[in-house]
């Protein structure tokens, strides 16, 4: 998969470096690139921002940079992502579905967002998805863009060794996980589930279930319906 990142704050995405997704990159299953949006603001002070039309608080990014980026990193199959609080919610399906694609184009709004006309442009050169991480307002998209590419970058087959820890996972069946526990059996008094040493699997599967089922209904009752 090659993933485009374009952000006025490049820096920002040295951490991709690291960890399961910074092996993914050495191992040549991600192929990430970030691009500097000032690098295609052509004057004196390499301007992205300029004030709202109609008035209102704030600063929106300018039109011209934004279309040369799309110009130099954009190909018919991407899938571009506008993160913005304004989009769709991010969900475990988004992930799965964002992880299919050969292409992702990520493009970082800042201020109070990027002229329209840019997202109506793209619109017309590729497929375009504007997505919120949540219903709360960041400074900007690129933390919300990391959380999103650590969420389909794991997808990617290959880049998460036992595929079989992505399916028991939560969100995987509309439940949220079972707790987990490790040795020793007895820690500061607290001890692991009793079921959980017996070595009955079918025991053990059920309780895990039941699990689910009580810290969905208790934490997220909105996800059963
Ligand atoms: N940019 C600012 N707030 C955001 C949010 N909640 N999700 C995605 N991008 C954002």
């Amino acid at each position: 998969m090659r993933i485009d990142i374009v952000t006025i704050f490049p820096e920002f995405f040295s951490v991709l470096d690291v960890s399961l997704l910074g092996k993914a990159r050495e191992r040549g299953l991600i192929d990430l690139s970030v691009h500097d949006l000032r690098d295609y603001a052509h004057d004196r002070h390499r301007t992205v921002d300029d004030t709202p039309y109609g008035g209102g608080a704030g600063m929106v990014m300018k039109p011209e940079p934004w279309g040369e980026a799309l110009d130099a990193t954009l190909v018919a199959a991407s899938v571009v992502v506008f993160p913005s609080p304004a989009g769709e919610r991010f969900s475990q399906a988004t992930a799965k579905e964002l992880a299919r694609a050969d292409h992702l184009l990520f493009g970082c709004g800042r201020y109070e967002g990027i002229d329209q006309r840019v997202v109506d442009y793209a619109r017309t050169k590729a497929t375009v998805r504007e997505i919120s991480l949540g219903d709360y307002v960041l400074n900007g998209g690129e933390v919300a863009v990391m959380a999103m590419i650590e969420a389909i970058g794991r997808l990617v087959p290959g880049v998460i060794g036992n595929p079989q820890s992505l399916s028991d996972e939560s969100h995987e069946d509309g439940l949220l996980e079972y707790p987990s526990y490790t040795k020793p059996a007895e820690w500061r008094g607290l001890e692991v589930p009793p079921v959980l040493l017996s070595g009955n699997h079918g025991a053990i599967a059920a309780w895990r279930h039941e699990q689910k089922v009580e810290r969905t209904r208790r934490v997220r009752p909105d996800l059963l319906g």
